[in-house]
């Protein structure tokens, strides 16, 4: 797989907001969407090499919290997904808006199916985007879906980095459903960790082959700048490997 944009530079960071335009300050319901500048906390994903500052950087708000925003570490973690992204694509959940996008532009996806929790969240997207022919939302709780064949499913419904919940969660789906290719939200942590961890050759090859070029570029990218790289090491491998989540996570053969 060659990588031709750089997921960690500035121009592509730059680039992907600038495609997200239609996100305006708009209050709805218990929903508030703004554009903030300042410097904002886990500016990278994976780790941390400063604390720059960003301008009008698309923030939700759900009852005054933060749901989700458009940083640099939301951008980088959603490139290996819109990479991956072709043919009938399922996605949990909507959040911004931001997967779904990408993934309607792109000519190789036939159709994207998005699961989201939250009506306001729907609404509001419906409200900003509109309607697109290759789009279904549906107002559902993804865990619960059965007997649906995805061409690639990302799983984005988790408030943290790698939680064991999201290995379920691809257990889970995986087992219900046919799917061609499963990516949840940070699984290039997970990928990170158990290489680090010295269980490398675990992990089936296809999952080698997908994540390990990204990993390139994010070794690059964080270099020797990085003030810290977010990880817990291999405390997570052994609580996969107690619950027996890691094997099951990973049976299932290759897309
Ligand atoms: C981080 S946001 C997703 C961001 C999105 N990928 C984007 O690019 O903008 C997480 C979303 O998942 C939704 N969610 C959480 N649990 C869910 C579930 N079980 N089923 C469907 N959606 C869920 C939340 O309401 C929220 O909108």
């Amino acid at each position: 797989m060659t990588m031709d944009v750089h997921p960690y530079a500035a121009a592509y960071y730059r680039r992907e907001v600038a495609s997200m335009a239609a996100l305006r300050p708009t209050a709805f319901g218990s929903l508030a969407l703004s554009r903030e500048s300042g410097a904002f906390a886990l500016a990278d994903y994976l780790c941390r090499v400063g604390r720059p500052r960003l301008r009008a950087v698309p923030v939700l708000r759900l009852g005054g919290q933060v749901w989700m925003s458009l940083t640099p570490m939301e951008v980088q973690s959603g490139y290996m997904p819109i990479r991956l992204a072709r043919g009938r694509v399922g996605t949990a959940g909507l959040g911004l808006g931001y997967f779904v996008q990408r993934a309607l532009r792109k000519p190789s996806v036939e159709q994207v199916v998005v699961c989201e929790l939250r009506r306001e969240v729907l609404e509001l997207y419906a409200r900003t985007f509109g309607p697109h022919p290759k789009l279904e939302l549906r107002h559902a709780n993804a865990r619960l879906l059965r007997g649906e064949r995805f061409d690639f499913f990302y799983a984005d419904m988790y408030r943290q980095l790698l939680t064991p919940q999201a290995i379920d969660d691809m257990a889970t789906l995986c087992g219900a459903n046919r799917i061609g290719r499963y990516h949840w939200w940070s699984i290039e942590q997970m990928v990170l960790e158990v290489v680090c961890a010295g269980l490398g050759q675990r992990l089936p090859a296809w999952m080698r082959a997908t994540y390990l070029p990204f990993l390139r570029l994010f070794a690059e990218h964080a270099g020797a700048r990085a003030v810290e790289v977010y990880g817990c090491g291999a405390a997570l491998v052994d609580e996969l490997d107690q619950h027996g989540l890691l094997d099951r996570a990973l049976a299932r053969p290759p897309g």
